[in-house]
């Protein structure tokens, strides 16, 4: 039988993660910048599945928020489980929402960050392929660690899953492992589903006794046999979500270098998520962390120590050394850093150069134009070819109002160093704001704004008071 027949996913989402050690959730703790559940939602969404049901229950508000912060491609709903009594009580508080459900539920637990929607689509294929009951994702491990072992009969049919916690010595020596990602055929399992017992070891309502159900009743069982294992590993313990990173950051090194021609100087400080592309000779120095949906152009150098936060975009032949930059786009041929800050929600063109303590925020700049030292700009917008000079400070919040306003700088302006322009404030085209100027009114196009004391010089004042002190000391 190889009709497609409708599909749902489930997520099993809902157990508390004690080895985590963690309030937070543990599909909520993240791999390489995006949380675990979201990564799994990723895969789902590359399936054609009609509907997502996500079981929660432990931190259940917290999940609940993030789904609704971060909802998936595919329409979904949430499933309360309370108590968590074990994978297959999971499972069963979804009998109302099945009523009338017929085709294929694949269900695969939240805590596997690097599974892929390829691997999913291969066992729903599978499934779909054979017309099994129950279509089983495995794994061959060196060590099974405490994942259920799998066994099966003299033709090599998978006839059930016996937990660690339950396996006898020999059982324990298997080496073909649970991922605890299946297929299942609704309503074909349904009485297995419903009839599951807690008579084991840990009390629990085991979701892989469903397997054994099927294939004592006579129902088909089919695997397959995930190539490889690390890809469906499950997250249990902090050490195993720092391996995870590990993981991922190695295969996004190898895809960035290998297929995509980046130098990565040093592929054990780079980390970069899946999400980030990158062009042909860029140069990634050692200790960048590019996180979220980032562009990267080609010929660029970026790093050392730079940290992206996405989404970003940064043109081609742009350096950005030492700095960070958050949820901006950055054009070509600029120079950023070393030790700039972009923080949110800046558009920057081309041939701009931002240098040292440099903040910017919400801002836009406009092509070649430079703000090069100790410098902050919020809620401003600047045109092409000005110069603000060191230390140029845009002031946007009033302290007292809590209002923060927008500055217009025009074309071809200079600021002197030390200048403070009081939003909102507009600066006109070719206007040049004296060094030291608090410019509170606007600045006429081609005008110079003076705002400060008028210097004084005392004659011989600091050579007389020489003096008085030499004098006074004999
Ligand atoms: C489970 C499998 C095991 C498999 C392993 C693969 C069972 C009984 N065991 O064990 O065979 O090798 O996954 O990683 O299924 N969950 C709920 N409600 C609960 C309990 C768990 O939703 O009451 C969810 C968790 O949030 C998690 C997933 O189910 O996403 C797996 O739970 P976990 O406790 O990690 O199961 P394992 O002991 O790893
Ligand atoms: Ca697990």
């Amino acid at each position: 039988m190889s009709t497609k027949t409708k599909a749902r996913a489930v997520l099993l989402a809902a157990g508390q993660g004690k080895r985590m050690k963690s309030a937070k959730p543990k599909v909520l703790h993240e791999v390489l910048g995006r949380s675990i559940l979201s990564r799994v939602l990723t895969a789902v969404d590359a399936l054609d599945v009609e509907h997502v049901h996500v079981i929660i229950g432990h931190g259940s508000d917290q999940v609940r928020d993030f789904l609704e912060l971060n909802r998936p491609k595919t329409p979904y709903s949430v499933h309360l489980q309370e108590p968590q009594l074990g994978t297959g009580h999971a499972l069963q508080q979804l009998l109302p929402a099945l009523e009338g459900f017929s085709g294929t539920l694949l269900v695969t637990v939240a805590d596997t960050p690097l599974l892929t929607g390829e691997t999913l689509g291969s066992l729903l294929n599978t499934h779909r392929e054979q017309g099994a009951a129950v279509t089983l994702l495995s794994a061959v491990v060196d060590d099974a660690k405490s994942y259920g072992r799998v066994y099966r009969d003299d033709e090599g049919n998978v006839a059930g899953i016996v937990e660690d916690k339950d396996a006898s010595p020999e059982q324990k020596l298997l080496r073909e492992i649970n991922t605890a990602i299946y297929c299942f055929a609704w309503p074909e399992i349904r009485d297995g589903l419903t009839s599951l017992t807690n008579n084991n070891n840990q009390n629990e309502y085991y979701l892989t006794d469903v397997l054994s159900w099927a294939y004592q009743g006579g129902l088909k069982t089919a695997a397959v046999v995930a190539d490889d294992w690390r890809e469906v590993a499950g997250i249990n313990s902090r050490l195993e979500l720092a391996e995870a990173n590990r993981l991922m950051r190695d295969i996004n090194v190898k895809r960035l270098a290998l297929e995509s021609g980046v130098t990565i100087v040093d592929p054990a400080t780079t980390w970069v998520g899946p999400e980030v592309s990158i062009g042909q000779d860029t140069t990634i120095m050692p200790g960048c962390i590019l996180f979220g949906d980032i562009t990267i152009g080609a010929n660029c150098f970026i790093g050392p120590n730079t940290v992206t936060h996405g989404p970003v975009v940064i043109g081609d032949g742009t350096s950005v050394i030492n700095s960070y930059v958050a949820n901006s786009q950055i054009g070509s041929h600029c120079k950023v850093g070393p030790f700039a800050h972009l923080r949110d929600g800046n558009v920057v063109g081309d041939g701009v150069r931002l240098g040292n303590f440099v903040e910017i925020k919400n801002s836009t700049i406009a092509n070649k134009t430079n703000v090069s030292h100790l410098s902050y700009v919020g809620d401003a917008d600047l045109g092409s070819g000005s110069n603000l000079g060191a230390g140029t400070i845009i002031a946007n919040y009033d302290h007292l109002t809590k209002k923060k306003s927008r500055t217009t700088i025009g074309d071809n302006v200079a600021t002197g160093s030390n200048s403070v322009l009081i939003a909102p404030i507009v600066i006109g085209d070719g206007a040049v704001v004296a060094a030291s100027t608090a410019a509170t009114k606007d600045v006429p196009a081609g005008a110079l704004a003076v705002g400060r004391a008028k210097q004084v010089n005392l004659d011989n004042w600091a050579d007389n008071k020489r003096k008085q002190k030499s004098t006074s000391l004999t």
